[in-house]
């Protein structure tokens, strides 16, 4: 696209999204919980921690590669799931996931996604891409969109365990809320629930909705009885919750405050990352997102203990700037951005990373 070049930061994608999405789609990304405290919260959370450059270290050659649940992607920045990326672009998650493979990184899919596991599975990415999935009432619905996940080739189970019901987001809702998404977009993924009963609430079209979801840890050991893939857990944020996921024997867990778009007054997700990280040790994964939006950001992540980082919006954004070619850019984006900041701390490979390299600016600060 004729703007692309001008396009430097993750910023410039969403302030080019803004301009290029219809006002209802907008809002419905942008939006945070109630008074949008934890969703400002996020990025202001990444400026409180100042970096400690060492010089003199060979760092001619950057090596951004590492793994997660065993298999390699090229930079540790992974997609986040959303809903509905049909409403960004109108080649939706095949898009997305497109421009994962090539950028060789994992995936998450949304439950609500536009196209289908199955329309996903058709056009053989090959990026690593995990299924979100959420403890339905109808647990028949769980356990049949896990085995199509599986069927489909992809490689982890994402539970989101943060939505008992859904956080209030004023912006979108004084726009018509409900209406607004049912005349959005179709649930590809959903589409052959209807009649079900998901339990979920407001976003979703009246014909699935009631309610509340009713999970428990009950329901995580029972998910882990009905498939064979690795179970990971997304949106904790106590240590308490952290450490009863390692109990429960997931694989990993996305430290994450949904975006901000659940419960308002949760501090950011990179302020509670380091006490969990040291609370679970090796026992399973750690990832982070929510606010993450630039490569300094990805390093004080990966420095506070965290695996990978995961990006929500400005993966909308991308698509909505430019499609694949946008999402891949915002990846792009954001490694040139972690490279030249790993060079500048002094830091060739993403183990040389640590909180060495970090301190907090606060009035306990030595800096
Ligand atoms: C429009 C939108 C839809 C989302 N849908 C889902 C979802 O279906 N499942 C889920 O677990 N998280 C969902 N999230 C939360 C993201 O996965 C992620 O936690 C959050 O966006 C990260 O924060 P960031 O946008 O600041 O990067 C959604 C976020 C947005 C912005």
């Amino acid at each position: 696209m004729a703007t692309a070049g001008k396009l430097l930061c993750l910023d410039d994608y969403e302030a080019q999204a803004r301009e290029l999405l219809p006002l209802r789609a907008w809002v419905l990304i942008s939006a945070g919980a109630d008074d949008e405290v934890t969703v400002n919260e996020n990025r202001r959370a990444f400026q409180r921690y100042w970096l400690k450059p060492r010089v003199l270290r060979d760092v001619s050659v950057r090596d951004m590669s590492t793994t997660v649940l065993g298999e390699k992607i090229d930079a540790p920045i992974c997609l986040s799931p959303s809903i509905l990326h049909g409403t960004a672009h109108p080649d939706g998650e095949i898009a997305t996931c497109k421009a994962a493979a090539q950028m060789s990184t994992a995936m998450i899919m949304s439950a609500f996604s536009s196209k289908s596991l199955e329309e996903i599975a058709a056009v053989r990415p090959k990026s690593i891409k995990w299924q979100n999935v959420y403890t339905w009432r109808d647990r028949e619905v769980t356990k049949d969109m896990i085995a199509r996940a599986e069927r489909a080739g992809f490689k982890a189970i994402v539970i989101s365990v943060d939505v008992p019901v859904l956080g209030m987001k004023r912006r979108p809702t004084k726009l018509g809320g409900q209406a607004m998404m049912r005349t959005l977009q179709k649930f590809g993924n959903l589409d052959k629930y209807i009649g079900k009963d998901l339990g979920i609430g407001e976003d979703v079209p009246p014909e699935l909705a009631t309610p509340c979801l009713t999970s428990t840890w009950k329901d995580i050991a029972w998910v882990k009885t009905v498939t064979r893939l690795p179970v990971i857990l997304k949106g904790i944020m106590t240590v308490e919750d952290a450490l009863l996921a390692a109990e429960h024997k997931v694989q990993g867990i996305v430290v994450s405050n949904h975006g901000g778009r659940q419960l308002d007054g949760v501090p950011a997700s990179i302020d509670v990352l380091s006490d969990i990280v040291d609370a679970v040790g090796d026992k399973l994964e750690v990832y982070v997102d929510s606010g993450v939006r630039t490569g300094t950001d990805v390093l004080k992540a990966l420095a506070l203990g965290a695996r990978a980082v995961f990006i929500g919006r400005p993966v909308l954004y991308g698509l909505a700037c430019n499609g694949k070619e946008g999402v891949k850019a915002v990846l792009q984006i954001l490694r040139d951005e972690l490279s030249r900041a790993m060079a500048l701390t002094g830091c060739s490979r993403i183990s040389d990373i640590s909180r060495d390299f970090l301190s907090k600016r606060d009035r306990w600060s030595k800096l």
